[in-house]
């Protein structure tokens, strides 16, 4: 585990599944964590019970990343408080799944502006920051929905498609100021994403902690060395 003591980290979508699981693992090696999400009350529980394991402070800021203007205010409560970024992590994201026909068009919106737009209002509101400090690490959580299209996956499949691009693009824009930025693309995780149960019945998928593993394992990577994709998948799925 990378030692984060000192270390600020962002994780956007961090009050359940995955994002919840990155926060803690942060935590636990020893980071100031900020939590954020848009439910007020999971963003405060979430926060205390990470000031209280944790061994750096943590904060939570209610955010909804389809608002720039609300991730212009995680990045600078998280400054005010912290007086820096080291890591941020846009987690935050969902998926609903129908024909193209069918789709409503605000489902459209939704994602492309949750899974897509926020990346870029929280990248856009943090670069600053990190150039000023010195560099950073922004992770991006895609998809292998990002590579691999469905029937389905229209709205969905554009947003984790346009993720890769957008990230490596960024990539090149902020690399010379010390900023490395990543995509993990997960296939199925064992959360209650789209509505499904989480439970042990989805032992064969990944879990999150596996996910929050890979961040840490980014994160430890020395200063020369950048892994800027990461595709991950269960070893051993169902057979069709
Ligand atoms: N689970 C999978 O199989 C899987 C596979 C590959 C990739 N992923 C990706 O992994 C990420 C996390 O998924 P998950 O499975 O952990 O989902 P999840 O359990 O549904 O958690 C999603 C988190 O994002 C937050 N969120 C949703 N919309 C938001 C918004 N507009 N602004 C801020 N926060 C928002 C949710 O809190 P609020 O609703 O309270 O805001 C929640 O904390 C997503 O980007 C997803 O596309 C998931």
């Amino acid at each position: 585990m990378p030692d984060l003591t000192g270390k600020v980290c962002i994780v956007t979508g961090s009050t359940r599944g995955i994002g919840k699981c990155i926060a803690e693992a942060c935590a636990a090696a020893g980071a100031h964590v900020v939590v954020s999400a848009r439910g007020e009350k999971e963003v405060a529980a979430i926060a205390a019970a990470l000031e209280s394991r944790g061994r750096g402070g943590s904060l939570g800021v209610v955010c909804d990343v389809r608002r720039p203007e609300q991730c212009e205010r995680l990045i600078a409560r998280t400054v005010e408080r912290f007086g820096r970024v080291d890591v941020l992590v846009n987690n935050a994201g969902y998926g609903l799944f129908a024909p193209v026909d069918e789709m409503p068009v605000e489902e459209w919106q939704g994602q492309i502006e949750t899974n897509l737009g926020g990346v870029f209002y929280c990248v856009r509101a943090v670069a600053p920051h990190m150039k000023r400090g010195g560099g950073g690490w922004i992770i991006n959580i895609g998809s292998l929905a990002g590579r691999n299209p469905f029937a389905g996956g229209s709205a969905y499949n554009a947003s984790k498609f346009g993720l890769v691009g957008m990230t490596e693009a960024m990539m090149l824009d902020l690399r010379y100021d010390k900023i490395r930025i990543s995509i993990i693309m997960p296939g199925s995780v064992n959360t209650e994403f789209r509505g499904k149960e989480a439970g042990p019945q989805n032992d064969w998928m990944l879990q999150p902690e596996d996910v929050a593993q890979v961040v840490l394992d980014l994160l430890a990577l020395p200063e020369n060395a950048h892994v800027s994709r990461v595709e991950m998948r269960p070893s051993r799925p169902p057979r069709k």
